[in-house]
């Protein structure tokens, strides 16, 4: 619902409040409630005598959660997940997206609690140093959702690849989950894997040993002038470009391009900003999110990614739809 959409007062007020329903969703997945009502609907009491719950705000709780339609209450006053949501909170299911909401508001709750103080000094509220330190617990926590993602990328992607792939390199690699999925498609594959030092530790518990001895993990500043090693059949920029400080951005895009092989493929994965999704109120939010957590990232809009790579005198781009909010545009390198 935009603001436009409800009596402008009660809009703004509900804009105002929109903490509590993002606090109150965080708490059922966080306190294990959501986990609990998959295996087995509950009342409030056995909920709170399974978890170790404090009855009146457990019970107010539940039922804020109902009013938002995440749970239904029936007759026998037991709570249960609601048919539509289930999928996305219950940890069994591999649409489970606890771990994502968990991480949004972890991630970025307490930086945007600085956001007036942002737009009036333009400093982040969020160091570099802790920036980093998020980056390499994010990647640690990598999501179901973002497997999936990479999944649906990786088979997006894959028939828009020309020829035989046998060198990958993944600038960013953070999980490396889209690279995981190449590799195993491509078993002749090798891959360059680089991010800070403080990731890469994580990147590699995701590797199997077979995959372990495929890959070669560099730990650098993606944004430092030099190149990047090799030429790359595919070199990928995954879910890097809103990350990246605006200034830097043209630059690694350049470097990445520069170490694509002729008649390679760069690929640019993104949450673009604009078209096919319409909620404009969510994607200027995101951009501003990206701004807000680096101190000047943004979120782009596919045409400003397609624009950087064309500076870089790539050709042939495409857009790839994944069935997501993610998509990636793919260009290759002249021959
Ligand atoms: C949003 S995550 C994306 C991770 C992964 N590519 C994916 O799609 O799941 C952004 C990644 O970029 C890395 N990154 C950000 N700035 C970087 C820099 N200056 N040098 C190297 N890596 C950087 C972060 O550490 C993080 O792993």
């Amino acid at each position: 619902m935009t603001a436009g959409e409800a009596a402008p007062a009660e809009a703004l007020l509900r804009s105002a409040s929109a903490f509590y329903f993002s606090q109150s969703l965080y708490a059922l997945v966080k306190l294990g409630i959501a986990a609990s009502l998959a295996r087995r609907a509950a009342t409030a009491g056995e909920l709170c005598a399974e978890l170790s719950l404090a009855e009146t705000p457990a019970a107010l709780l539940l039922e804020a959660c109902a009013a938002s339609g995440y749970l239904e209450r029936g007759a026998d006053e037991r709570y249960r997940l609601a048919a539509a949501f289930e999928p996305y909170l219950n940890p069994a299911d591999e649409r489970y997206a606890g771990d994502a909401i968990a991480n949004v508001v972890e991630f970025s709750y307490d930086a945007w609690s600085g956001l007036t103080e942002h737009v009036r000094t333009g400093a982040a509220p969020v160091s570099l140093q802790q920036r980093r330190a998020a980056s390499a617990e994010l990647a640690r926590r990598s999501t179901r959702g973002s497997d999936q993602i990479a999944r649906r990328l990786a088979g997006a992607i894959a028939p828009h690849l020309a020829g035989p792939v046998d060198s990958v390199l993944d600038v960013g690699c953070g999980s490396a989950a889209l690279t995981r999925r190449l590799l195993d498609a491509w078993p002749a594959a090798r891959a360059t894997l680089i991010d800070l030092a403080t990731v890469l530790s994580a990147t590699a518990d995701y590797l199997t040993p077979a995959q372990r001895e495929r890959c070669t993990l560099l730990a650098r500043d993606a944004t430092a002038p030099e190149p990047f090693p090799g030429r790359h059949d595919v070199v990928i920029l995954s879910n890097v470009v809103h990350v990246v400080p605006a200034g830097e951005l043209g630059a690694l895009v350049r470097r990445a391009c520069d170490a694509t092989a002729a008649n390679g493929t760069v690929v640019v994965t993104s949450f673009f900003v604009d078209e096919p999704s319409s909620d404009t109120a969510f994607t200027s939010h995101f951009s501003l999110s990206c701004h807000l957590l680096s101190g000047s990232a943004r979120g782009l809009s596919c045409a400003q990614a397609r624009a950087l790579l064309e500076a870089c005198g790539m050709t042939r781009l495409r857009v790839v739809e994944t069935g997501s909010t993610t998509r990636a545009i793919l260009a290759a390198r002249r021959g």
